[in-house]
């Protein structure tokens, strides 16, 4: 490490003695290392997902199932609808398959390398645990820690290019021990305080040392290329609707939204935009359309009602409409859902 380097490590470190966030599934700065369980449980949910919406999903998740052994246990469903609403839900059928393989060795490896060979582990969650749950030295690099170190360094290349540069900064300044803190510090200094848009640098226990501040304009900081505008697709799902009872879905395993119960639809995930045809003929209502968006298009989702369906062939079930909550449908379903109930309460 530079001398630079243990400056901004010390500096960072003595910070996070003060100011840590008590998070659930975290040792307090200088404590030995949470249970890696808790440390690669929740290093899934967070990716992709903010910290105040992890906390009642880790929270449910370790009540229910406290070891890895009792996740690797549970029906792959179980699981599929616990995680509903967190999206991504691949990282849920992941999860399943990591904890049954890792029940089966006989608990986590403790290295990066053996780590990132779990399934669903990629780069970071591997790193991160690698720190965190048994304290080696790894590099640890979410969106909070680029964006620091993109301006402690003040790196004019673009994102996503200046990754790989902003790695090898992220790698000087990261030091033998504690590494896990030190990832955890980023973190904290990344969502608290250096934050994307009103950088609050008169609290930053790294301003004397951040070149970002002294060209002016930390802000600016990571710089990113222009964006394409994100395509735009639509859909159809059916609502129907029979006797107190909806009829659910589950769909394939691969592909969008994967092994997640659902309203059936039109196919429009897997053809763009989908071919509005009914899956039984019946006196259809409009019940209007809900927007999702997606990491690579946002969809405008209309959803159709049918209030008096016939018995429906081919596989799903009838499940009671005043349960729906415990159906575990992803965001998108459960958006649907409402605007159709919403129709029918306007209707009556
Ligand atoms: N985001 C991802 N991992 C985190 C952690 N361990 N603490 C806080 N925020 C995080």
């Amino acid at each position: 490490m530079t001398a630079s380097g243990e400056t901004i490590a010390s500096a960072l470190l003595a910070w996070y003695g003060r100011h840590a966030r008590d998070l659930p599934w975290r040792a307090r700065p200088g404590e030995p290392a949470p249970d890696p369980y808790r440390v690669w449980l929740s290093e899934v949910m967070l990716q992709q997902t903010t910290v105040a919406a992890v906390k009642p999903y880790f929270a449910a998740f370790t009540a229910r199932w406290p070891t890895v052994e009792a996740l690797a246990a549970a029906p792959e469903d179980a699981v599929m609808a616990a995680w509903a609403g967190l999206g991504y839900y691949s990282r849920a059928r992941n999860l399943v398959k990591c904890a049954r393989v890792v029940a089966d060795r006989g608990g986590f490896p403790d290295t990066e390398a053996e780590l990132r060979k779990l399934p669903g582990l990629g780069d970071y969650t591997a790193a991160a645990v690698a720190a965190i749950a048994f304290a080696r030295r790894a590099v640890v690099v979410d969106a909070n820690v680029e964006r620091v170190v993109a301006r402690l360094f003040a790196v004019e290349a673009p994102l996503p290019p200046a990754r790989k540069a902003i790695r090898a900064h992220a790698d000087a300044i990261t030091p033998e021990e504690n590494a896990g803190d030190f990832a955890q510090a980023m973190m904290d200094l990344g969502s608290g305080i250096c934050t994307a848009r009103d950088p609050k640098c008169l609290l930053c226990p790294l301003s004397a040392n951040c070149e970002g501040r002294r060209r002016g304009d930390p802000a600016r900081y990571p710089v990113k290329a222009p964006k394409k505008a994100k395509p735009q697709r639509t859909g159809t799902a059916w609502w129907i609707e029979r006797e107190g009872r909806v009829w659910l879905v589950r769909r394939p395993g691969s592909g969008m939204l994967g092994g997640m119960r659902a309203l059936p639809d039109d196919g429009w995930s897997a053809r763009g935009d989908g071919d509005a045809q009914p899956p039984v003929a019946g006196d259809w209502q409009d019940t209007g359309t809900v927007r999702h968006g997606f990491t690579h298009f946002d969809l405008d989702l209309r959803v159709m009602a049918l209030r008096d369906a016939p018995d429906m062939p081919g596989e799903g079930a009838w499940w009671p409409m005043d349960e729906l909550a415990a159906a575990g449908l992803p965001t998108l379903f459960a958006k649907a859902a409402r605007r159709a109930l919403a129709r029918e309460i306007e209707i009556r």
